[in-house]
Formats: C-alpha cells, sequence, structure tokens
C-alpha cells in the first residue's frame, strides 16, 4: 500500500505554513484529530471520574477507551499494561523508583552510554542504594550494539538492562528481539527507549517480548505525554506509587500518581485512529502494520535523498549508517562538518525556512564519546513520512550554501 502523501499532510495542519520542519525528533508536528480530540474533552468530559452521574461515567469510558487504542499501538496484551505519564523522563524515574523494593545492595543494573540520558540518569541514581552500575558501549568501528560486549557485561546479578531502541543521533534500528533474548536468558528485565524509534515503525512489544517499553507522544504526531508499556507479570512486582491503599495488584493505577491526564489520553489514542486510515481502516493491528510499512518507504526515500548529497561531500562526517536502508535506520541523520561550527551551519539553513538542529541533544554521553561535542556538537535533520523529497531538496540547497 502507498502513503497517500496529500491525505498525509492534510492531517497535520501546521503544514500549511510551507516551513519545512527537519527537527521531528525534537518534537513532531500534531494530527488535527489530536488537537480536536483535547479540545472536545474539555467541552465535554471534563470532570472527575468515578462518580455515578452520566458525564462521569462517558469520562471513565473515554479513558478506558484511550488506553485499549494506546494498546493497541503498542500491540499490549491488556490495556492494564498502559502506563501513562507526562513524559518519557518521568516515566523512567518512576520506573526507577518503583523497582526499589526488589533490588538489593551489590545487584547490577547495565546501562549504556549510547541512550538519551532519560534512560541512563534514572538508573544511574541508583548506585547511591548501592546498585552496580555496568556500562555498555557501541562497537567503534561499526556504532552499532556489539551484543557479545553485552553478554560479557552480565553476570548473576544483572537485574535490569536499559538500552535504546533507536538512537535520537545515530538513527539505527536496534536489534531490540535479540538483546531481549539473551537479557531474559540471564534472568534480567529489559527496560527500552522507543522515543525515536515509535514515531518511524510499528511498535509490537509481544513480538519482542520486551518488560517495559517508553515513549513519547509529541515526537509521534501528538501531545505532550507519554506512555510506558510494562508486561503484567512486571507491573504486579513493581511498588506502589500512589496512596497506600492502592494495592499492589491495581495496575496501572498504583503507577499513575495523581490523576493521569485525561484530556491528553483521549487526545492521543487520535494517532492510532490516523494510522488506521492511514492502513485502510480496518481497525485492526493489520491497518497499523500497513500503515507504518507505508511510512517505512517514504521515510527510506527522504533518507537516501539526503544521504546521497551528505555521502558526496568530502567534508562531511555522517554519524551512523550511511545508506538510507529502512531496515537498518529511521531517517534522523546527524553530521559533523570538517573545522565549522554546526550552530553557524544551522542559522544559515534557518533563514532558508528549513528547521534544522544542532547539539548533544541529551545524549551527550554518546557525543562526548564519539569525540564530537566541540563545535556545537553534531548537525541532525530528523524527517518523519510527512516530510517531501522537494523539502530534502530545499535543504540540500540551504546546505550547500551554508557549506561553501
Ligand atoms: C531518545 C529520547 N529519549 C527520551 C527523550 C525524553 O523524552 P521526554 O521529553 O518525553 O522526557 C527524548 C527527547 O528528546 C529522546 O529523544
Amino acid at each position: 500500500m502507498a502513503l497517500d502523501l496529500a491525505f498525509v499532510r492534510s492531517q497535520f495542519p501546521a503544514l500549511a505554513d510551507g516551513f519545512a520542519y527537519f527537527d521531528n525528533a525534537g518534537g513532531s508536528l500534531v494530527l488535527g484529530n489530536v488537537a480536536d480530540r483535547v479540545r472536545d474533552y474539555l467541552l465535554t468530559t471534563s470532570v472527575q471520574t468515578g462518580a455515578s452521574y452520566p458525564q462521569s461515567r462517558r469520562a471513565v469510558e473515554r479513558l478506558s477507551e484511550a488506553r485499549a487504542r494506546i494498546a493497541l499501538m503498542l500491540n499490549a496484551a491488556r490495556p492494564e499494561e498502559i502506563v501513562l505519564g507526562p513524559s518519557t523522563t518521568v516515566l523512567f524515574q518512576w520506573l526507577a523508583h518503583a523497582m526499589e523494593g526488589q533490588l538489593q545492595p551489590g545487584d547490577e543494573i547495565v546501562v549504556t552510554d549510547f541512550d538519551h540520558e532519560s534512560n541512563i540518569g534514572p538508573w544511574r541514581a541508583l548506585e547511591k542504594r548501592g546498585i552496580v552500575i555496568k556500562t555498555w558501549s557501541l562497537d567503534p568501528d561499526t556504532l552499532t550494539v556489539d551484543l557479545d560486549a553485552l553478554d560479557r557485561l552480565m553476570g548473576p546479578r544483572t537485574r535490569l538492562v536499559a538500552v535504546t531502541h533507536t538512537s535520537n543521533i545515530l538513527g539505527t534500528i536496534n536489534p531490540v528481539a535479540e538483546i531481549a533474548k539473551r537479557v531474559h536468558a540471564r534472568g534480567a528485565a529489559i527496560a527500552v527507549d522507543a522515543v525515536a524509534y515509535a514515531p518511524h515503525r510499528a511498535v509490537d512489544v509481544q513480538a519482542w517480548d520486551v518488560d517495559y517499553y517508553v515513549f513519547s507522544f509529541y515526537k509521534t504526531y501528538g501531545p505532550h505525554f507519554a506512555v510506558m508499556y510494562g508486561k503484567h507479570d512486571r507491573l504486579l512486582e513493581l511498588d506502589g506509587l500512589y496512596h497506600y491503599f492502592y494495592g499492589r495488584d491495581k495496575v496501572p493505577a498504583k503507577l499513575e500518581p495523581g490523576n493521569a491526564n485525561y484530556e491528553l489520553a483521549w487526545g492521543a489514542a487520535g494517532i492510532v485512529d490516523y494510522l488506521d486510515a492511514l492502513g485502510g481502516g480496518t481497525g485492526d493491528r493489520a491497518a497499523i502494520t500497513r500503515a507504518f510499512d507505508a511510512i517505512a518507504v517514504q521515510e527510506e526515500s527522504l533518507s537516501e535523498r539526503l544521504l546521497g548529497y551528505l555521502n558526496g561531500r568530502n567534508d562531511v562526517r555522517i554519524v551512523g549508517h550511511r545508506a538510507g536502508d529502512a531496515a537498518l535506520r529511521v531517517p534522523t541523520i546527524a553530521f559533523k562538518l570538517d573545522g565549522r561550527h554546526s550552530d553557524a551551519i544551522v542559522r544559515d539553513v534557518d533563514a532558508a525556512a528549513v528547521g534544522i538542529r544542532f547539539g548533544d541533544f541529551h545524549s551527550r554521553r554518546l557525543v562526548e564519546h564519539l569525540g564530537l561535542a566541540a563545535d556545537g556538537g553534531v548537525v541532525r535533520v530528523s524527517m518523519v513520512h510527512y516530510n517531501t523529497l522537494e523539502e530534502v531538496d530545499r535543504l540540500v540547497a540551504a546546505l550547500d550554501r551554508a557549506l561553501h
């Protein structure tokens, strides 16, 4: 099924301003239907849940419908496995906190030095409770994950491996199912940051057999809100974060302290309606898979076009895969220019009504480890399926002027 780009672009009202948005890994544009749903929720069902009057009952129905829709998007086995929260960073902090009761001094957690800090810092903070932190690095030659190195890092006391599905700088898709298999073989759990993956490919937490899987809706065409999938048995084991009378079996409520943001939950479910429409409107997982298959084709052509230009220059260092292959990467492309400050390049491109960005994108350990922190870090062009080849050509023309 080919992507209907005219339909796609019509769903994002902000595109009407003619700007080329290539900062999507920072935050994507929002679907019109998501905004409509937030407004509708606020104006019709913004009452407290749990009462017997009809509007309150309607609010409860909407929230459970939203949770079920989001469960479908992730292919969770049941809606109770969907934990909603304000951001990925906060969800990882909550998760680390909720695991404290099951960790003993001397237990080990493996973190990477190639994740966004959201999935490193909360685990490293457990060091003060006697947890031993081990660091998994990339293969320095290929900049891909070294599975044997992971095997060597894990031992009998390893309790958790925290890893990204896709780096927000390299754009490389990590073999999350294979990593989960190796982690489980050691009796440990896996916590995955999928923020840079979920806007690009279908998520299937059951197929990959991950334990915790977290991403933010504001990079996935929705509002500033986030989701953590947790395998039901794992959620039951976690400490509660809410009041004492929310018992251990109260999932996900015990992990959502305070009231979840109802209007954003209802709004975020609109992302699933959009994916369903893109995939033929059959209302099932197959539609979501078809939608992302079409998205991957569009994304690969965007990557190929930009990488074709960047590969042709001998003063550009691409940080990550040099080919656009959708099986290997998403269209988040970072590069560095010999002897040039990344800031200056980005500002020149701004002037052409093309939005890109420079820095370390809170993946500071990765940028420092690769020796890329000087001169403003890397330039990052992060595309999604609503971008067009014409926009890439505009970017290339602007880069060409800036790079002279
Ligand atoms: C890969 C990755 N992980 C985590 C985050 C943090 O997400 P949030 O802002 O929802 O905490 C980001 C945000 O840039 C990200 O790119």
